[in-house]
């Protein structure tokens, strides 16, 4: 029986959360904790498209609908299949779990369809894929039934290619479904930092110009109902420095959906539009706070995070649950802040001392999650008897 599996991690943002949407840099790291998605034909006879062992429900997992309307369409004559979604990253808490979830859903589906290629010299080019996603690809409807009739018919002339398995899944791909689907469940407000950082792992940086000593990822845009944000993305290579340097995650329980949370910070701004200052005030935190992550300086990269969490506070996304809880980590941190969305969920310490660290968020009510800093990006973990469904050429 086919059977493939995915896994992401989850992220924490160390700077520019909320002013990213609205096109200020950002830096996000990736965290230990993964979510993994499999995928398994149905046996013969059994309900198409099972999750968790129960019958899928689009309105309870809004993530992989969407993803399924894009890889693996009924209509076009796709099976059933089983999904399997484990992990350790607690949900709607500012740690990226339907970011996670989302890449390594649409890298288990890739993986189970395979891909068209018009050249296999270079299986992770967008230039020779005949369907697909990715950002040097503008379209993101470039996949439609009448392209595939097109190139169906041309396949023997050009040179067409079938792959299927491991190889073909993409971080760029991964990356740019996963922000789509961000997109539409933030009502078209959400930068591409989770979905990016949970693809890519290791340290993400997200700014509005093309940055000096960091790998250069490519560029996103996006078109929001008051005016086209852009992006560039790029990876940080981080110097060994940082093997004493921990992150410790403090969960607050209280419930806080990232989409409520953009939506009140957008609805301040329209309400008094001189609130953007807020937003511009957390970029230049963030811009020196990657100066910072540059040149290894990790005190001042505290001092940073800790600036930011004032203006967010200001910002009205902090809660008294969170406070409390950067207020227990500060002694033993470099510095602290509410990561994601706020309102709940989660805040994150930067710590060289992450027993001590934890152990005072603890005592202050918080469940911890201790994280190296700049943990693996997306890995297809297993992957037999593919492809679960190939979009018939041959
Ligand atoms: C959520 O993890 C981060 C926000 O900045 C939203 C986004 O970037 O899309 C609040």
């Amino acid at each position: 029986m086919g059977r493939v599996t995915a896994s992401a991690p989850g992220k924490c943002i160390l700077f520019g959360e909320h002013a990213v949407v609205y096109g200020e840099p950002a830096v996000a790291v990736a965290i230990e904790q993964r979510i993994s998605v499999t995928l398994e034909s149905v046996q013969t006879g059994e309900t198409p498209w099972k999750i968790d062992g129960m019958h899928f429900d689009s309105r309870k997992h809004p993530h992989v609908q969407a993803l399924r309307n894009r890889l693996w369409q009924t209509s076009q004559g796709a099976p059933g299949i089983t999904i399997q979604v484990n992990g350790d990253i607690p949900p709607a808490s500012g740690l990226g779990s339907s970011a996670a979830l989302s890449v390594a859903a649409s890298a288990a589906l890739r993986c189970a369809r395979g891909r068209w290629y018009t050249s296999v010299d270079d299986l992770q080019n967008p230039a020779t894929w005949a369907e697909g996603y990715a950002s040097s690809i503008e379209n993101l409807d470039v996949y439609t039934p009448e392209n595939r009739e097109l190139s169906s018919q041309q396949s023997k002339s050009s040179m067409e290619h079938y792959v299927h398995g491991k190889e073909v899944a993409s971080l760029d791909e991964c990356a740019l479904l996963a922000h789509a689907v961000e997109a539409v469940a933030q009502a078209g407000r959400a930068s591409p930092m989770d979905a990016s950082t949970c693809a890519h792992g290791g340290v993400v940086l997200l700014s509005d110009a093309m940055e000096k000593d960091v790998e250069y990822l490519y560029t996103r845009r996006l078109k929001m109902e008051d005016g086209e944000r852009t992006w560039h993305l790029h990876s940080v290579h981080m110097p060994n420095t940082t093997e004493d340097l921990y992150l410790v995650i403090g969960n607050t329980g209280v419930y806080a959906p990232t989409s409520n949370q953009v939506a009140k910070v957008a609805a301040a701004i329209a309400a008094k539009p001189e609130r953007i200052r807020e937003i511009q005030t957390i970029g230049v935190i963030a811009r020196r706070g990657i100066q910072a992550l540059k040149e290894g300086d990790f005190e001042a990269v505290g001092r940073a995070m800790s600036e930011n969490q004032i203006m967010l506070q200001g910002l009205g996304v902090s809660c008294p649950e969170l406070e409390s809880l950067i207020r227990a980590a500060a002694p033993t941190s470099l510095g602290a802040k509410l990561t994601g969305a706020g309102g709940g969920g989660c805040m994150v310490a930067l710590t060289r001392h992450p027993k001590q660290t934890s152990e005072a968020i603890e005592l202050a009510g918080g469940r911890t999650l201790i994280s190296k800093f700049g943990n693996a990006g997306l890995t297809v973990d297993e992957c037999e008897n593919m492809p679960l469904w190939s979009t018939g050429r041959e």
